[in-house]
């Protein structure tokens, strides 16, 4: 079974690599571009980037052929970390002590280009638009895809922050290391938000949440004669909750899309209106940005305009969003 060779498959799906700790032993079959072990052939079949964190006997470090071997994997595009200077096994030390964890994390992220922006936070996301059921087969939903709120998942995670993703209805996607809870309905969403944030240090509301439901839920398919007409209730609004419930401690970011040229103006009147921090306000007058994976606008604060965007990847929002909640954070803790 071709598909479960298990160092392509390690090898395939890395991110990155780290042998940690190397020996001697190791860093010189490494060099080598040695094959007769899982770890041997999984790095020299990945194409993910790699990091090797020596660890050994003062003596053995400091031979010249330890050396050459390093020197040929750093040639070779391996990061190879330094060993530090301390205490080693027995009474000796010296050189070749295994690196504090944290400056291997940091290598880590600068190795990735990530950043360490919320490491340790915990953030809640919501994406997509909600679905509110009218009978077992009908609907009333929205064209959201989703992608905003997944960019800004994204952006958290390669920032080191624990996510929880409230996924509505969206576009296929895939986000490696993230918790993700599913819903349909407006009050699922807020059932779910409202569990959820307390344990949160920020909840990113970029979910399109349908303002109105149908009044009845239909146990049984309506017949088409009957159709004619759908009364609808209004959802609770759910950014409204988290605003009014918010600690001091938490961040909550709202959105919102405008077609009128004053859109700031009303961007920021929601934003106070339902208690957010921030507002990712989406200009819409050009048409709309569901589906997209571009969107006009602006990030808003309590101080002001943060940033305008113009025909920018939501990435790019995004990134604005979480370093904005970063530096809200800092300094708090708890
Ligand atoms: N929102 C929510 N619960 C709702 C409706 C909206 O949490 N029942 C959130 C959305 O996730 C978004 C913000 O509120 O963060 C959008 O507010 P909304 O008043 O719906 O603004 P617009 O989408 O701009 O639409 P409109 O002004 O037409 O209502």
């Amino acid at each position: 079974d071709s598909a479960s060779v298990s160092h392509i498959t390690l090898a395939n799906n890395a991110d990155l690599m780290i042998v940690a700790p190397a020996t001697a032993d190791v860093i010189s079959r490494l060099a080598q571009g040695r094959a007769d072990d899982l770890l041997t052939t999984t790095f020299l079949a990945t194409s993910a980037p790699k990091i090797v964190v020596p660890a050994m006997h003062p003596g053995m470090w400091l031979n010249a052929a330890t050396q050459a071997n390093v020197e040929t994997l750093r040639q070779r595009g391996v990061t190879v970390i330094e060993p530090v200077v301390g205490r080693l096994t027995g009474a000796d030390s010296g050189i070749g002590r295994f690196p504090e964890t944290r400056d291997i994390i940091e290598k880590v992220l600068q190795v990735t280009n990530t950043s360490s922006e919320l490491l340790g936070r915990k953030l809640l996301v919501t994406a997509g638009g909600t679905v509110e059921a009218i009978d077992p087969v009908r609907y009333i939903g929205n064209r959201s895809s989703g992608r905003q709120g997944l960019a800004v998942a994204y952006e958290a995670i390669r920032s080191g922050a624990q996510v929880t993703v409230v996924a509505g209805s969206t576009d296929f996607f895939e986000l490696p290391g993230a918790r993700v809870v599913s819903v349909e309905s407006a009050a699922e969403m807020y059932q779910v938000v409202e569990h959820e944030f307390p344990k949160h240090d920020a909840v990113i509301m970029s979910a399109a949440v349908a303002d109105v439901r149908p009044q009845i839920l239909n146990d049984a398919k309506i017949k088409k004669e009957f159709l004619n007409e759908i009364s609808l209730t209004a959802n609770p609004d759910i950014l409204m909750m988290v605003g009014k419930k918010k600690r001091v401690n938490q961040v909550v970011v709202g959105f919102a899309a405008e077609t009128e040229s004053n859109f700031l103006e009303l961007g920021k009147e929601k934003m106070f209106r339902k208690g957010a921090d921030f507002l990712y306000v989406n200009n819409v007058a050009q048409g709309a940005v569901f589906g997209q994976s571009t969107t006009s606008g602006a990030l808003l604060s309590h101080q002001g305009v943060q940033e305008r965007f113009s025909d920018v990847d939501k990435h790019l929002v995004a990134r604005s969003i979480i370093s904005n909640i970063a530096r809200k954070l800092e300094g708090v803790h708890g």
